[in-house]
Parts: structure tokens; sequence; C-alpha cells
């Protein structure tokens, strides 16, 4: 019986990869958005590609050029209803884009909202669906971010909102050619319960901005599950905040997405964007740059590049979750863990305190979701951003487990691999860390 089960279990989480079988893992590119908001037009979009190969992005897995809003023409064309695009910003028309976009060897992506217009004030899609999915396939589209403004009070309740975008997911299957379908519709009715079977990421939140932590009453939610207005304004902890209790519901082809990243965008301390792309990383939210990939500093290279994270990022399992936030004076320290495709544990603290902490961390606590299995075990662990190997961890047979102390700097954060090694080596195992960031 308990074989037939597991069987039974099995069927059903392969089949809720969704009826396209894309995004098995995240969706990594870049989008025009956060930095050039309205501005997009032909040229920027072209130069951004160009960059993102240049820069190597697309050989750590960035592949998809995303069009936000404000590519439409002032009206639908008046004969047929088909979406047009607006020819001063996009002179030689998306299909010529789209296939630049695609000699180059990269993905294009559109925006439209599933309301009567966009959230900038264009044509959205509502009623639309058919026309407009048929027109993006002709265009050779390979994905949608399908927005929520506008949507005529279509919302409410999980099945209203799951009417309203399966009916885009359907126009996009329908057309025949393979769309990765992104929600946004900033986690309203519970996308994470509702939309597992018709898309492959959902937004979870309002808009993100370059901020570690501010509270701006513009994001007014203070807990997800709660949450009757999205907002924009969300800070990085308030959206990681928001994404701690539902990670159990993102996986395979249907992504929690915490929104597009704002790394390189100002205002944020080194350790600030290195806790933003670590977690977003680990989450295993769609990694969407958001700034302009055409000019970048060293430093916004190297966070963006950090080839570790972006392998567990893409390694298929699904998100770390949080095992404990605790106060400290003017912040918190949080502990999140989980395992790797590979049989590898990710443990990482993070300090949203003005202060550096010391943080003793409990075995057991790093360990206990992966059972008891691990309780006699020694692990090597590699800092993920340090890239080197800077302790042991573990207690060999009959000895006691010992507390990890580590040092956390403010607003910064420590990622580990720990990785099974031979129990003979933990006796020489080193107490604490000694290189921290
Ligand atoms: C918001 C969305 C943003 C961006 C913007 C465009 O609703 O969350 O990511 O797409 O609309 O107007």
């Amino acid at each position: 019986m308990v074989p037939r089960l597991l069987a039974l279990a099995s069927f059903f989480s392969a089949s809720l990869a969704l009826r396209n079988g894309l995004a098995l893992t995240p969706p990594m590119g870049w989008n025009s958005w956060n930095y050039f908001s309205c501005g997009v037009n032909e040229d920027i979009v072209l130069r951004a590609a160009k960059s993102m190969i240049s820069y190597n992005l697309t050989r750590l897995g960035y592949e998809y050029v995303l069009v936000d809003d404000c590519w439409q023409a002032d009206t639908r064309d008046p004969k047929t209803g088909a979406p047009v695009e607006d020819k001063g910003r996009f002179p030689n028309g998306m299909k010529d884009l789209v296939d630049k976009v695609h000699a180059m060897g990269l993905k294009f992506g559109i925006y439209s909202s599933a309301g009567t217009y966009t959230c900038a004030g264009r044509f959205g899609s509502l009623g639309y669906e058919e026309i407009d999915a048929k027109t993006y396939a002709g265009w050779g589209v390979d994905y949608l971010k399908y927005d929520n403004c506008y949507n005529e009070g279509r919302a409410g309740t999980p099945m209203i909102s799951y009417e309203r975008y399966n009916n885009m997911s359907m126009a996009l299957n329908a057309t025949g050619r393979p769309m990765v379908y992104s929600m946004c519709n900033w986690g309203e009715d519970g996308p994470w319960n509702f939309a597992i079977e018709i898309a492959n990421s959902y937004r979870i939140s309002g808009d993100i901005y370059p901020n570690y932590n501010d509270f701006d009453i513009r994001c007014p939610c203070t807990d997800v599950l709660d949450c009757k207005l999205a907002g924009f304004h969300c800070s990085v902890m308030r959206i990681l905040d928001f994404s701690a209790p539902i990670g159990q519901k993102s996986g395979s082809g249907h992504w929690n997405d915490l929104d597009m990243l704002e790394i390189g965008n100002d205002d944020m301390t080194l350790y600030e964007q290195l806790t933003h792309f670590s977690m977003w990383a680990l989450v295993k939210s769609p990694l969407i740059l958001g700034n302009d990939v055409t000019s970048m500093t060293p430093q916004t290279l190297t966070i963006i590049t950090n080839d570790a994270l972006i392998a567990i990022n893409q390694d298929g399992n699904g998100p770390i979750t949080r095992r404990w936030k605790k106060p400290v004076k003017d912040g918190e320290i949080q502990l999140w863990s989980g395992g790797t495709a590979n049989n590898s544990i990710i443990f990482t603290v993070l300090n949203t305190s003005p202060t550096t902490q010391t943080v003793y961390l409990d075995f057991a606590d790093v360990f206990y979701d992966q059972g008891r299995y691990y309780a006699r075990q020694n692990f090597k662990l590699f800092d993920l951003w340090m890239k080197d190997e800077t302790d042991n961890w573990g207690a060999p047979a009959g000895q006691a487990q010992f507390n990890l102390t580590l040092e956390v700097a403010t607003h910064s954060i420590r990622v580990f691999r720990a990785t099974p090694a031979p129990l003979e080596s933990a006796g020489s195992a080193k107490r604490e860390s000694e290189k921290h960031l």
C-alpha cells in the first residue's frame, strides 16, 4: 500500500508542474521596470541583451529579456482588436525585436495586465486574452508577466482571481507556443494556493524598491497571509518576511516570486545587497535583474554572478525555509536552512540590527528538518561569499555536539553549505568561524 501511495504522490507532484512544463527551475533574466520604469524602448532592450552576453550573464543562466509596462500604443488595432506596440519606442515593431533577441540566443518576455488597463494606464488584456496570447505567440514571445491593475473588482476570493488568471493561462496554452506564465497579482487571494496548476510563478507582495528594511506604509501589509492591499515601496526584508510562511508552497514549475532584484540600483550597502541576492536565490525566487546591465560596477557584477548561489537557486529543489527569528536590540537575527538537490545542507544567518551580532547556532536547529540521520554526522562548512572552507561542524559518535559561533555584521548575512564529511575529522573542528563579512 505504501509504495502505491508514494507512486501516486509523485504522479500528482509531477502533474503540478503546470501544463506547459516550463520553469522547472526559477526563471532568470533581466526586466526593464525597476531601472527604466516607463522609459523602455527598443534600443534599451537590445543594449541590455548585448550586455547580458558580453558580461557572460547568459552563461550563468540569465536568459530572459523582459519588456515591462509601457511598450503598448495608445489603442489596440481598431479593426482586429489585436495589441499594437508603440511605434515611437519600438520603430521596427515587436516581432523584429523578438527576432533580434532570439538571434542573440536569448528569450523574450512581454507584459500585460489582467485588467482593462495596465498599471501605467496602457490597454490591458481582460476580455482580450485569446487575441493577445495569439499575437504574443506570433511575435515569438517566450514569457508573459501578467499584472493585476484595473481588474474591475474581479478579485476578493481565490476562485474569482483563479478564473481571471486561468483565462490567460488557457489562452497561452492554446497557442501551442511554450510561454512562461508569470502572474503578478501581488499575492492577492493567495496565488500560492490557487495558481500552482495555472502559472509558473506568482508575485507574493507589492512592489519592491531599493531599500533594505524600512517600513513604508505604502506597503501596508504586516502579514502576507492577511494582506488585502499589496502596495509598493516594499523593502527587501519585509518581502523576505512575507515569503517565510509560504516557502512550502513553492516548487518546480510554480515559484513564489519575491519581485525583481534591486542589486546595483543604489541606496543599499554592499552587505544589504549580499543579503538581498542570497535570500532571493535561496528561497528560489525567479532571479530577474532590475538594474541597468549596460553599466555595472565590479561590486554589482560580483554579487549577481555568485555561481554557488545561482547553482542552488537552479538545483530544482524547493526553497530553504526560516527556522527562527529572534529579537535583538533594534533588529533581529534569523536562521534559515534547507537541503540542496545533491544532499548538502544550506544554512544562513541574517542580522537586521545596527550592530554586529555574535550568534550561537545549535546543531539541532540547523539540521532539524533533515532528521535524526544528521545528528551523528560531521559536516564541512563552505562560506558561499568568502568562497572558502571555514570550519567543520559535527560530533563523532559519543561526543557532545557543540554550538557554532558566528559573527554577523550589521545588515549582513553569512551563508554556508554544509557537506557531510568523515566523522574522524570532527575532533579537530574549530569552534568558531574566523572569517566573516
Ligand atoms: C506593477 C508591478 C510592477 C510593474 C508595474 C508596471 O503592478 O508590480 O512590477 O510591472 O506594475 O506598471
